[in-house]
């Protein structure tokens, strides 16, 4: 274990469990709409989805496309500005395909909901998410978010995609960080 590291929350194993569960629900959902010849793309949210992006979409079984959207709102800092803003917009065109948004982490629920809108006003076929890790701090279950790994708790996760001061993305398991590290 990394020596910055508190605690291991979820082990690799762990994950790579979960998503080929995830994997197996949005093949099932999605085989007769790719039968009828639509399409569907995942888009992933940078920095932090795009290892959590690449073992899902490795876990169907289905024919996807792969795009990548950046945006902003924690920057180096532990909690959200409040203010989400687009750094990086989508290669391809959305409209008509079957999208599902791919997060690490839904916190506060600030990025996913501006995605929604973006990406909605974008006319897709359909609009899921799924997301790896949520936080549940007294807000109830993100019930709009229809692929979902594991609940974590209120603390600063890092590893398996997820940064402090981008650090620990490519820890393969997920753990909470020694508070010495970003108090000091
Ligand atoms: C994290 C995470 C989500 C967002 C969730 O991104 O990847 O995009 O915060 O927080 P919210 O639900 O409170 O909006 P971050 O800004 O840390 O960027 P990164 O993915 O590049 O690490």
């Amino acid at each position: 274990m990394h020596e910055d590291i508190q605690e291991i929350l979820f082990t690799e194993e762990e994950i790579s469990q979960r998503i080929q569960e995830l994997g197996q629900s949005i093949t099932n959902d999605y085989a007769n709409a790719i039968a009828a010849g639509e399409s569907l793309a995942l888009v992933c949210v940078l920095r932090g989805a795009a290892i959590f992006m690449a073992d899902l979409a490795r876990a169907i079984d289905l024919p996807v496309e792969m795009d990548y959207l950046a945006v902003s709102s924690y920057g180096n800092e532990t909690k959200s500005s409040g203010i989400v803003q687009l750094q990086k917009g989508l290669s391809s065109s959305i409209e008509g395909k079957h999208v599902v948004l791919v997060e690490d982490l839904i916190d506060s629920g600030l990025t996913l909901s501006f995605l929604r809108k973006n990406l909605a006003s974008r006319k897709p076929a359909s609009l899921e998410a799924a997301t790896l890790l949520w936080k549940n701090v007294g807000k109830g279950c993100p019930r709009d978010i229809k692929y979902r790994g594991f609940e974590c708790p209120d603390e600063f996760i890092v590893g398996y995609g997820l940064d402090y001061a981008q650090q620990y993305r490519n820890l393969p398991y997920i753990g909470t960080l020694k508070p010495q590290v970003y108090t000091k």
